[in-house]
């Protein structure tokens, strides 16, 4: 039976380049699992987009004298070249930005004033007296409560990683002046969370699929007691709050972004022709995944689920697999000391399918996982390059040099052949198991192991030694060795989708790995082969100096 599958990924802020740490802990395993569940013959929308709105985005503005439509519509694009570069395969990848958000966080809002879920009342804000108006959180720094991080900011600390408000802050200053704000009263509307404690303890408890970080959090949070929470602001960018007397100040950034789950299927729906195309993927037996960092999941698993439970008819989420954190080289990513990777640098150097890999390999799936650019050459040069990619180059060549480039026929086949085969039907099993579960890590692994066995196999067989005596082993050899790659390329696909597709074409397939489905496929003897190119190149080790050299030096992308 197939499944109907919602996959919802982090939108990210379009205030700069994106860093391997979002690709590691949401958008690659997000598009492995949604390329994994398409090949599986399962519905899978997959949706996203650029978060525009919010103070992140009018810092960068006002620091480079831009208009944060600017800033916000050049990092869109530069998302979706990134895309398409990394091979990510959204079904939607939109933003904050469009009309069709605004009348679907709108009809949100208004639903739940409505329905008696928001209150007004008033809270303190930050007001600069020399720039003469309100502070969002990020515009007030100071010293952190707890290290004492002399510039930590008024949502949190980049040195700890503590959690603040601004009016924790010791010396709290504008970051615009640098003059010390005031807190003021100023009046907003409340998400009445508290509303839904019970509710969200009982359908928290139910969850026992989920992951142990995720449920952690949450139910820490959730014993600490929910606090209502103001989710208007005193700013002009942003979504204007649909109530007279508030149309001048906005929806906070985080309250609308969790809505563009919603309005991108809509979105993607009308662009589909059928504007009710996105209901079967929230209602009834459709399952959503949001795909996320960790410092998002109180958003993910309390906030969202509140605001869908108070709005009513919707699907809730049904698991939030959020990774934690990537760091860079042993040390915690910063995006404003330039200790981060970025993906457009990346992207501009090196083959996409070896970051893939590499990330994938290591993914920071139940705990933190570092990465350093001396490990991802080890894994490229020595796992993909030595073991999977020499592997097919060997096996293609012996055959375009011994059988013309056709697929031989194996005859019959002897013990350590067929338990190759076996192994090669149990991977597409239990990957496809593994994947199922959202265990990334284990699932590459058991790839990599069935290429390690062909590698042994291959070894002892020696086609290249028996070919002159006996040619029917060669050609038996051989025939399997084709045959596992066969199954490679299918369970290697939603990780390395690249080289994947050379690899079908070099086997003799036509069209895409997609068309073949998440099954062994039996390779035909007498198929022509194309003549291989390296799936992989290997990267000289000149390039860990190099790469590590760049980190700390240049300023912010
Ligand atoms: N833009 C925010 C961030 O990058 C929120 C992302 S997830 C969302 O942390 F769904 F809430 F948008
Ligand atoms: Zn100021």
């Amino acid at each position: 039976m197939s499944e109907i599958i919602l996959i919802g990924v982090a939108w990210p802020y379009a205030n700069g380049s994106l860093h391997l740490g979002q690709v590691a802990g949401a958008y690659l395993p997000a598009d492995i699992f949604a390329r994994y569940h398409r090949l599986n013959g399962d519905e899978v929308l997959m949706v996203s987009g650029s978060d525009q709105h919010g103070a992140p985005i009018t810092i960068r503005a006002e620091k480079e004298s831009k208009t944060p439509q600017e800033i916000a519509s050049r990092y869109h694009q530069q998302f979706l070249q990134n895309w398409r570069d990394l091979g990510i395969s959204f079904d939607l990848f939109t933003s904050t930005g469009t009309e069709n958000h605004l009348k679907v966080t709108h009809d949100i809002f208004l639903t739940l004033w409505n329905k008696g879920y928001l209150r007004k009342d008033v809270m303190l804000q930050a007001y600069c007296p020399k720039c003469q108006r309100f502070l969002p959180d990020r515009y007030v720094e100071g010293t952190c409560p707890y290290c004492g991080f002399p510039t930590a900011r008024g949502d949190g600390c980049d040195e700890c990683g503590k959690p603040l408000n601004p009016t924790d802050l010791k010396d709290p200053y504008c970051v615009l002046c640098s003059t010390p704000p005031r807190f003021e009263m100023s009046e907003h509307f409340f998400l009445r969370l508290s509303a839904f404690q019970d509710e969200l303890e009982m359908w928290i408890a139910s969850q026992s699929n989920w992951k142990h970080n995720v449920l952690g959090t949450t139910r820490k949070l959730l014993k600490e007691g929910l606090k209502d929470r103001a989710i208007t602001r005193d700013m002009d960018w942003g979504i204007p709050v649909p109530i007279e007397g508030f149309n001048h100040k906005c929806i906070y950034v985080w309250f609308e972004a969790v809505i563009g789950y919603l309005s991108a299927s809509k979105e993607w729906a009308h662009l589909q022709g059928d504007d009710t195309a996105w209901q079967h993927f929230w209602h009834g037996d459709a399952k959503s995944f949001y795909f996320i960092g960790k410092d998002n999941i109180f958003f993910h698993t309390l906030i969202w689920p509140a605001m869908l439970m108070g709005y009513g008819d919707l699907n809730l989420p049904y698991n939030v697999p959020a990774n934690e954190f990537l760091t860079l080289e042993g040390k915690r990513l910063s995006t404003s000391l330039n200790w981060a990777v970025w993906l457009p640098d990346y992207l501009e150097r090196y083959d996409p399918d070896s970051l893939r890999y590499a990330l994938a390999a290591n993914m920071p799936e139940t705990g933190d996982s570092d990465f350093s650019w001396r490990e991802f050459l080890r894994r490229n040069n020595d796992e993909l390059v030595a073991t999977y990619g020499n592997l097919a180059h060997r096996v293609l060549t012996f055959a375009f040099r011994y059988f013309e480039g056709v697929v031989p026929s194996p005859g019959e086949l002897d013990d350590q052949s067929r338990d190759l085969l076996d192994k090669a039907g149990d991977t597409i099993i239990d990957v496809g198991r593994s994947l199922q579960a959202c265990q990334f890590r284990k699932a590459i692994r058991k790839i990599m192991a069935l290429a390690q066995d062909a590698n042994r196999y291959i070894d002892v067989q020696a086609p290249w030694k028996t070919i002159r005596e006996e040619p029917q082993s060669a050609a038996r050899s051989t025939y399997t060795v084709l045959s596992v790659l066969t199954t490679l390329r299918t369970v290697f696909s939603p990780f390395l989708p690249f080289s994947s597709e050379k690899l079908h074409t070099y086997l003799g397939f036509t069209g895409s790995v997609s068309d073949v489905g998440w099954r062994l496929q039996i390779l035909p003897p007498g198929q022509k082969l194309h003549y291989p190119k390296p799936l992989f190149a290997k990267l000289d080790d000149s390039i860990v100096v190099q790469e590590e050299s760049r980190l700390n030096k240049f300023s912010q992308r």
